[in-house]
């Protein structure tokens, strides 16, 4: 599959890694060619780069921004989304007081939504760290990738794309439910202190 990642930060490589372990095209756009060109050598196998605004090829478009650019940039892009799979990973917060933010839409995920109303949005990897996603898991288990959406098809076709990538996808329902996932994605940066892992921890449901 084709995928585009909007970033060349954390998420972006840890999220690009394991899409090229995958098997998966990936393009990288950033703020800064030379900075999308940094990341695609690193991710290899065939990794393209380019510049946010550039025209977007491929059906699965990750947003690898944070709270607000994303919104910004889904609606910088307007109608080219529409059909497209868009992938929301942010996690809401204040980025001074780290205290969660919860949007006027009641997630970061419907506010992408409404902001490229002919896309279909997928929240993911918002409860993954960057650097276990490189690592491709924690003390040898496998990451979960929780996904909520409204649209079953692109939320099938991202689920998919994570088993592919190593990852088990469980579905966490509708797109609504990111609210819950994005209040799991701050909990799980506010017990980081306290649990001493440095980000190298994971949200993982047993049976
Ligand atoms: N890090 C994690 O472990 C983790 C885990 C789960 C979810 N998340 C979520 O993932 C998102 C990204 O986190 P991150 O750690 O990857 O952040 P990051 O390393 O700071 O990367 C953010 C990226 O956004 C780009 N950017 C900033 N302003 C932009 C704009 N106006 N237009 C286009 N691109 C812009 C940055 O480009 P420049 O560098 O050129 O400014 C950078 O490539 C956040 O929403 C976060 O909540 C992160």
């Amino acid at each position: 599959m084709d995928v585009t990642i909007i970033g060349t930060g954390n998420m972006a490589r840890g999220i690009g890694t394991r899409l090229v372990a995958g098997g998966h095209t990936v393009t990288v756009l950033g703020t800064e060619q030379s900075k999308a060109e940094e990341l695609a050598t690193e991710l290899g196998t065939g990794t393209t780069a380019g510049a946010v605004g550039d025209p977007l090829s491929g059906d699965v478009v990750v947003l690898a921004l944070w709270y607000g650019v994303a919104r910004q940039v889904a609606a910088q892009y307007g109608a080219q989304l529409d059909g497209k799979i868009v992938v929301d990973i942010t996690n809401p917060i204040d980025l001074e007081t780290f205290e969660p933010i919860v949007p006027d839409a009641g997630s970061g995920a419907e506010e992408v939504a409404a902001a490229s109303p002919g896309a279909k949005v997928v929240k993911a990897f918002n409860t993954t760290f960057a650097g276990t996603l490189a690592s491709g898991g924690v003390s040898g288990q496998q990451l979960d990738v929780l996904l909520a959406s409204d649209d079953e098809e692109a939320k099938e076709t991202i689920a998919s794309l994570v088993e592919s990538a190593g990852l088990r996808a469980v579905d966490a329902g509708p797109l609504r439910r990111a609210r819950q996932l994005e209040g799991l994605g701050y909990l799980h940066m506010a017990v980081q202190e306290g649990l001493g892992t440095g980000y190298g921890s994971a949200v993982k449901l047993i049976s």
